[in-house]
């Protein structure tokens, strides 16, 4: 039945429990008493609605290559990351990847995720890994919205055409530029990148999503230069910097200044714990750095920051499963983000905020009006779905379950378990 009725739905921040009326894929009322007779009701008893998880950040082409000959890196960094995955991509078809792909995206899926940034590699000149990515996009749009980062994993100017390449992607349909700036072979080369990425923007009217200063280098300051880009042309709220770990390691009297303007631009940040905790630091001895982005100064400032998985089993990163509660778990120990009002907040770095870095917000969120889409977790507040690390337990999209999972049942045989 197209119509339904969700009764004894526990909002965030809301404490009586709603009703939320569906139709045709729609939210149509969200009440605490709705009358409709007509429709098919469905108990969610109590349990904690959120609006679908968000994964802003993933590399879709690459996932489950980690095991491949030769993709193994030996030390865990960034750096030998690309390489291994710049020697082992040359036999990739659309067919081959778009089957890794699809497994991935099953995993995201099963844990409460609907809307997925995927960085598609265009520095294979047949721009296989892109068109495996378009073809998803479309195939998939019913179950999954997929957005795709014109991305140059080796660089824009690491080699010749390399800017083509990334301009190509946008003709081809990707819906962002991206870049790798701390990754070029001179740093004016880097500045050079950041340049053309907004002048891309500009020219084909598209987002940006860059991978900035994924290094502990203090001395990479792309981020500086983007957000300076991105003010002056009105349009920091359709750019996101992804990683930004230099910016954990700078200077605090340089991040004071800076702070100040990201607040001015708009500007998005994503952050990808679990990826960044395990990739940087490693040419520390100890002290060792964390390699995270300022997180909860981000937060604290009213700057737009989410996570992202990144990652599953790849060159960069040998595990990753889609699960962003994990993720948000990892990254607020070591974000430090565990206040009582930091943990009932924190819900929104998974779901609202990463909505917004995606410019979602129209067709995004628990209101009359939007798509019917929001998920059920096994929680009964923001509270004990964090602590617990809650499971999704059913996710629905357009006003109809994706899945559905039975609850858990045991055999106690022990007294004091009783
Ligand atoms: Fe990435």
């Amino acid at each position: 039945m197209s119509r339904k009725k969700f009764i004894n739905a526990k909002l965030k921040s809301v404490n009586e429990l709603q009703e939320i009326l569906t139709d045709h894929g729609v939210f149509q009322e969200i009440s605490p008493r709705i009358s409709a007779p007509d429709c098919e009701i469905i108990d969610l008893q109590g349990k904690l609605i959120l609006p679908p998880y968000v994964d802003p950040h993933i590399h879709l082409d690459y996932v489950f290559t980690a095991r491949k000959q030769g993709a193994a890196n030996g030390t865990g960094t960034l750096f030998e990351g690309i390489q291994r995955w710049s020697e082992t991509k040359s036999d990739l078809t659309v067919d081959e990847i778009k089957a890794r792909a699809i497994i991935a995206v099953k995993k995201e899926l099963a844990h409460g995720v609907q809307f997925i940034r995927t960085h598609a590699d265009v520095t294979d000149p047949s721009l296989t890994s892109l068109k495996a990515m378009l073809e998803l996009r479309e195939e998939l749009k019913d179950l999954v919205t997929i957005q795709i980062v014109s991305f140059p994993q080796e660089g824009m100017y690491a080699y010749k055409g390399g800017q083509e390449l990334v301009e190509e992607g946008l003709k081809m349909g990707a819906d962002c530029v991206g870049g790798i700036p701390h990754f070029e072979l001179a740093r004016e080369f880097g500045e050079q990148s950041i340049h053309s990425i907004v002048n891309l923007a500009l020219k084909y009217d598209r987002m940006i999503d860059v991978h900035c200063d994924e290094t502990d280098d203090v001395q990479s300051r792309f981020l500086e230069l983007l957000n300076a880009l991105v003010l002056m042309e009105g349009i920091g709220k359709k750019t996101t910097a992804s990683h930004t770990c230099s910016f954990g390691s700078a200077d605090n009297s340089y991040a004071f200044k800076l702070m100040k303007n990201l607040k001015k631009s708009g500007l998005n940040f994503i952050s990808c714990p679990t990826e960044n905790i395990y990739l940087q630091g490693r040419q520390d001895t100890y002290p060792k750095r964390r390699g995270l982005t300022r997180v909860k100064e981000l937060f604290e400032n009213g700057i737009n920051v989410c996570f992202a998985q990144d990652s599953i089993q790849d060159p960069w990163y040998p595990l990753g499963n889609g699960n962003l509660m994990n993720v948000l778990d990892n990254g607020i120990h070591i974000a430090q983000m565990m206040s009582f009002e930091e943990i009932d907040r924190c819900l929104d770095l998974i779901t609202v905020n990463g909505a917004k870095t995606m410019n979602l917000t129209n067709s995004y969120g628990i209101e009359a009006g939007k798509p019917a889409n929001f998920i059920v977790l096994d929680a009964k507040n923001e509270f004990e779905a964090v602590s617990e690390r809650a499971d999704v337990s059913a996710s629905i999209r357009n006003g109809e379950f994706l899945f559905k999972k039975a609850p858990v049942s045991y055999e106690i045989q022990n007294d004091f378990m009783k």
